[in-house]
């Protein structure tokens, strides 16, 4: 970390020819289950990870907000005065979308000074990882500091969440931000979506002598468009035929009238987040009185419902979570929005090389491209470095 957070200052001072206030960082996260659910009002449990987005920022003085990453090159720089969301596209929308949900949500952007940004990220872009969502969240805990702003953390995520909707344009729930802001070291964030409450869950890995294995298969998604929307949109059609504001208001009992009013593909989409924030609950208490070494049934029968019944999953993603089974895992299933991204395994520390060398070789037995597994902890949500 060390080495990134030096990087960052000076690439900040060589370009801007002025030291930062200050540098903040946030790291992107991995659900560990409680997929889908997040915008159904229901409950999620992932954990922020120990790859994260550093950034330097500097007050101007002057009314304009200049950004640039280690991404592309070239400086973004835009005035404060009359920003809205059409004026922003590519990667800067992400930063900037936060300074924007800033105002919304009740900053006066009328009376802050401009800055200077400079971001860099240790978190893969399109793994599932929440690389943007940790844009956001260092954007918005950065500025809430440098403009004290006086915003808590649960309204930082919304503000991050507001930024990716309305401004990168994908129709996302809470938890990434959530998690990126909330996480703690080797801990879960136990988020309920209705409330927005969360709570701290030791996961104990380390103690029952377990690594939590990511699986990037390199088949990339975006859920600005396609698949992750048209799920959402099942959903709430689900909910609207029970009368219902979400799938939060029905559980496991409802299920047999579900199946009775909805047609089958609704259905599953249904019996799917129903399911799944049950599991949620089951892992919670897992966790609790047995630890992390009992969750793997849980894990399991997450991916079977998002391969079966959401229909999130794609080949790449089943063949890491058979293989992950069938070499020592504990249990395994995709994380993330779907589509491509990557998988996760908990799985013993001695097991870890073993189901490294299995996914390569399954991976080439099958033509597909070479994956990257990695292993990551958890870690604390944003912080001023
Ligand atoms: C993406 C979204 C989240 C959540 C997950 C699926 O990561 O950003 O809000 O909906 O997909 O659980």
């Amino acid at each position: 970390m060390s080495d990134i957070r030096d990087e960052v200052f000076a690439a900040f001072t060589s370009l801007y020819g002025h030291e930062p206030n200050g540098l903040w960082s946030a790291p992107g996260r991995v659900n560990l289950i409680g997929e889908h659910t997040d915008y159904n009002e229901g409950f999620v449990l992932p954990f922020a990870i120990n790859l994260r987005t550093v950034l330097a920022l500097g007050t101007r003085d002057d009314r304009m907000i200049r950004v640039s990453s280690a991404f592309a090159d070239e400086v973004v720089e835009i005035a404060l005065d009359g920003l809205s969301p059409n004026q922003l596209s590519g990667w800067s929308a992400y930063p900037l979308g936060v300074v924007w949900a800033l105002g919304q949500f009740g900053a006066d952007l009328a009376a802050v000074p401009g800055v200077d940004i400079y971001l860099e990220s240790t978190v893969p872009v399109g793994a599932g990882l929440s690389s943007s969502a940790a844009i956001e969240s260092a954007v918005a805990l950065a500025l809430n500091d440098a403009w004290q702003l006086g915003f808590d953390r649960p309204t930082l995520a919304k503000v991050g969440q507001l930024a990716e909707n309305k401004v990168v344009g994908a129709p996302t729930g809470i938890m990434d931000q959530s998690a990126s802001l909330l996480g703690k070291r080797d801990a879960a964030v136990f988020l309920d979506c209705q409330s927005l409450e969360s709570q701290i869950i030791d996961l104990g890995f380390a103690e029952a002598g377990l690594e939590l294995l990511i699986i990037d298969t390199g088949v990339s998604h975006d859920h600005a468009t396609g698949g992750y929307a048209a799920r959402r949109a099942s959903c709430e059609a689900g909910a609207a035929a029970f009368g219902v504001p979400s799938l939060r208001h029905l559980s496991v009992d409802d299920l047999p009238r579900a199946r009775e009013i909805l047609d089958d593909e609704t259905f599953r989409r249904v019996r799917h987040v129903i399911t799944e924030n049950q599991r949620v609950l089951d892992t919670v208490r897992v966790l609790r009185e047995s630890g992390p070494s009992a969750i793997g049934d849980l894990l399991d029968a997450s991916h079977r419902s998002m391969r079966d019944d959401f229909e999130i999953s794609v080949p790449e993603l089943d063949l890491a979570v058979e293989t992950a089974q069938a070499n020592g895992a504990i249990g395994a299933r995709m994380t993330g929005g779907g589509f491509g991204g990557a998988a996760i395994a908990l799985i013993r520390s001695d097991d870890v090389s073993r189901l490294q060398v299995a996914i390569d070789g399954a991976f080439a037995e099958h033509g597909f491209g070479q994956p990257v597994s990695f292993v990551v902890n958890a870690s604390d949500g944003a912080i001023r470095e």
